[in-house]
């Protein structure tokens, strides 16, 4: 593309002359959140997606949350930036795999956390976010037997928070896993004042020091409202941003991974950028669709996560 066009401005244009809306999650570079419409976690996302009148929703995010729109507004254009923007959560439970794993529990009702396919969420009796999932546990009946996938680590934090069950799926969120104990601890040594708040797909062994957890924009909220000034952040340096933003004079630290050569970010959220989202927006391409089937058979196990959150 021509290398002095304004993007920013071009894309405001075309996102005019289309009746486009951008939704970008937390974790999209800070040039790609300042554009969107509507920046969110994965449930403040899927609610948007359900109830925007744009007739073409760019999704600045991967590609389980572009199908997450597609199942909720059929009749609309989803565009994602980069096809290939994927999730190793959601690579983590191949559905075919799932499907033999739930044979094995013919009483088990099914709920699956988002970070999935649609052919995952097809297969499910109820979704849920980081932000609801202790919620939609706790709607059931304490006798209901129940299979939690794909996130080995949500689901766990969400047994002791319950107190229930559940069968775990054994996925994991490569960003997510990569946190250091140690020099976490060392951190808080230097940042006595500061407080720790950590994601829920991060291990047990993290959370059980965290003075927080919760989803992106819960984790946003509580370094809002907190009194601290310090905070270390164990989740994808996305949301620092975002962090920053509402409060500039907090210092925020992102927690530090074990391996010097790791960092924060997900490989997959950071393969959008402004000039694929431009280019997305121009062609209309590339575009996330879905059988039918797919769509109706994964779009209850949303509604009824969506019924349950309001
Ligand atoms: P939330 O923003 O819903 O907390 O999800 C985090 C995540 O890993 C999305 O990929
Ligand atoms: Fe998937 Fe983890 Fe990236 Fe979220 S941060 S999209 S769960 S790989």
């Amino acid at each position: 593309i021509d290398p002095t066009i304004d993007l920013v401005a071009e894309i405001q244009r075309l996102k005019e002359e289309k009746n486009a809306v951008i939704l970008a999650h937390y974790y999209q570079d800070a040039e790609i959140q300042d554009i969107a419409d509507y920046i969110g976690d994965s449930l403040g996302l899927s609610q948007q997606a359900a109830k925007t009148d744009a007739d073409v929703i760019v999704f600045a995010g991967v590609h389980f949350m572009a199908e997450t729109a597609k199942i909720l507004s059929p009749s609309k254009k989803v565009l994602l930036p980069d096809l290939k923007a994927g999730c190793s959560l959601s690579d983590s439970c191949p559905p075919h795999l799932f499907a033999k794993f739930k044979e094995q529990y013919p009483d088990h009702l099914v709920i699956t956390y988002v970070n999935c396919t649609a052919e995952l969420k097809a297969l499910s009796d109820i979704v849920c976010t980081s932000s609801n999932a202790v919620q939609i546990v706790e709607s059931l009946p304490k006798e209901q037997k129940i299979i939690f996938g794909p996130d080995k680590n949500l689901g766990d934090y969400v047994k002791k928070k319950t107190g229930r069950d559940l069968v775990l799926w054994n996925g994991a969120c490569m960003v997510h896993e990569i946190f250091s104990q140690d020099k976490i601890t060392d951190l808080r040594r230097q940042f006595p004042d500061a407080r720790f708040i950590a994601h829920p797909e991060c291990e047990d062994h993290i959370l059980a020091q965290a003075d927080y957890v919760g989803s992106t924009s819960g984790m946003l909220k509580y370094t809002i409202e907190d009194r601290a000034q310090q905070f270390i952040v164990a989740t994808e340096s996305g949301i620092l941003h975002q962090m920053q933003k509402a409060s500039p004079t907090k210092l925020f630290i992102p927690a530090p991974p074990n391996n010097v050569c790791a960092c924060n970010d997900c490989p997959h959220m950071k393969l959008n950028t402004l000039e694929k989202l431009y280019k997305c927006l121009y062609y209309e391409l590339p575009e996330v669709d879905l059988p039918l089937d797919v769509i109706e058979r994964a779009r209850k196990p949303i509604e009824r996560m969506l019924e349950i959150s309001e």
